[in-house]
């Protein structure tokens, strides 16, 4: 059993290992030919089920084979430029092999003594990140497992720097397209089921400003604390951004933290032609940023910045089997006085990779193509009679319903759309995202694939249209 740890006599059979798997995997992805298969739960699960995992077959190969069987063949490929759903991005070449470094080196950036220049590397990418957002000389961070965690240290830091103890009167202000992990952060913060005031957003799904003025005002007079207000830049569905000079200006003037959340936006960070639009975002008292979203990073990817270091004391703890307090004194670099975790993996190696090979303005590039993309999808629909498109992108999301010439009833129409998503995935020919919009059922699109084209987007549009009226159709013979 020992030929499997690897170690100084195990470096060959690493070597042959992990070639192995890069090429099944290196042929896997030369030759999908759509996002998905279209295979059910049903399907699969039994494939899984009768899987003996106290029986294991001891050669890589055959493991590799079986793999084919239960992962690789019906795995939801992001690389495919008909996979237009979420928010995940197919990957750069560096960031993978990064992936592959940092796992066989396996260090955890906890602490300097599990990981030396591991944690100079991640400092390294906070700074260089700090210094692109603008956060200033005293700016720090760390990265974290996702936007999620990201957002939620951050309220938990916004929470410690509040006026008050009492929870109950805390309050955090987020637009109503805000993400959901605000809401599920609140309630891990302690605060009460009414601690989130959400925030109506204008035509183009941004904050209204004027709205946010007058709950902050209510805060005042109701003896309330407006502990934070969580303004996003770059929401999930639609990709708006909030109008963040007059936000932050807001929050100058009642004393309020402002965190924003640029977990899809931040590749505006690097990008040659879009960065004005994140104008105000050095503003921030705290900033998420996901790299596995818009920095073409593979998951997990993702770091929360605060504009004053010493904030992030409100995570730090000491324990002598760690980090003990005088390590502080002797300027040893402890990552984990600053993260919710203890164990954390070396993600910053794989946008280092990144950089270093690609350099930012290569990803910005790859960014900005996407965000061309959306322009052009965008024409697209709002020149197609077939369909309902809810808002121009400022990135690359495009939100919209198939609408039906004979059909006038909005639930039918709804129907219509949902069983075209399904049908869709289903058929494995495209992936594509659902989400409301007024009470209604709409599709998404997220973009963020630089070789998904224009005509990608005209034949998925036909696809949904096929679909739908095929549902259509088929609810008419129902009914007759
Ligand atoms: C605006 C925004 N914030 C936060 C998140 C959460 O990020 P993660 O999925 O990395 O936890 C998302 C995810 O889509 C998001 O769109």
């Amino acid at each position: 059993m020992r030929s499997h740890l690897l170690n100084d006599l195990t470096a060959e059979h690493y070597r042959r290992s992990v070639t192995e798997g890069v090429e099944r995997v290196a042929a896997k992805l030369a030759t999908t030919d759509r996002p998905f298969t279209g295979v059910t739960v049903d399907a699969l699960a039994p494939r899984i089920e009768r899987i003996d995992l106290d029986r294991p077959l001891g050669d890589t190969s055959a493991v590799l084979d079986e793999l084919e069987e239960v992962y690789l063949r019906d795995a939801v490929y992001f690389h495919h430029p008909r996979y237009l759903a979420h928010l995940n991005c197919p990957v750069v070449i560096p960031a993978v092999l990064g992936e592959a470094v940092l796992s066989a080196v396996n260090s955890s950036l906890d602490t300097w003594d599990q990981s030396a220049g591991g944690t100079l590397i991640e400092r390294r990418l906070i700074d260089w990140t700090a210094e692109r957002i603008g956060l200033g000389a005293n700016a720090d961070g760390v990265f974290t497992s996702g936007g999620s965690q990201s957002n939620l240290q951050a309220l938990l830091l916004a929470r410690e720097e509040a006026k008050t103890e009492d929870l109950g009167r805390l309050r955090v202000l987020a637009s109503e397209v805000s993400h959901f992990s605000v809401k599920k952060s609140a309630k891990l913060l302690g605060l009460g089921p009414d601690a989130v005031i959400t925030v109506p957003v204008d035509h183009d799904k941004r904050m209204q400003t004027v709205a946010l003025a007058r709950e902050l005002e209510r805060c005042a007079r109701d003896g309330l604390v407006p502990m934070a207000v969580v303004a996003t830049a770059g929401t999930t569905d639609f990709g708006s951004l909030d109008p963040l000079p007059e936000i932050a200006e807001l929050c100058a003037q009642y004393g309020t933290w402002l965190h924003v959340d640029a977990a899809y936006g931040c590749g505006l960070l690097v990008s040659p032609t879009r960065r004005h639009l994140l104008a105000g975002i050095e503003r921030a008292d705290s900033v998420t940023v996901d790299y596995h979203k818009s920095f073409f990073q593979p998951v997990s990817s993702s770091a929360v910045l605060v504009r004053d270091a010493a904030t992030l004391r409100h995570a730090t703890y000491h324990a002598e089997y760690l980090n003990p307090r005088r390590m502080v004194q002797e300027r040893i670099p402890n990552q984990v006085d600053k993260s919710l975790q203890t164990t954390r993996r070396f993600d910053a190696l794989k946008l280092w990779m990144t950089l270093r090979v690609m350099g930012a303005d290569g990803i910005g590039q790859l960014f900005d193509e996407v965000c061309d993309l959306a322009e052009q999808g965008w024409r697209l629909l709002a020149a197609d009679p077939r369909y309902d498109v809810v808002v121009e992108p400022s990135l690359s999301t495009l939100v919209f319903r198939y609408i039906p010439a004979a059909v006038t009833d909005p639930a039918e129409i709804d129907r219509a759309n949902l069983y075209a998503r399904k049908a869709l995935f289903a058929s494995g020919d495209a992936v594509v995202a659902g989400t409301k919009v007024a009470g209604r059922h709409y599709l998404k699109f997220t973009l963020l694939n630089p070789e998904t084209t224009a005509a990608d987007i005209a034949a998925v549009l036909d696809l949904i249209a096929g679909h739908a009226e095929q549902y259509l159709g088929d609810s008419l013979d129902r009914a007759c």
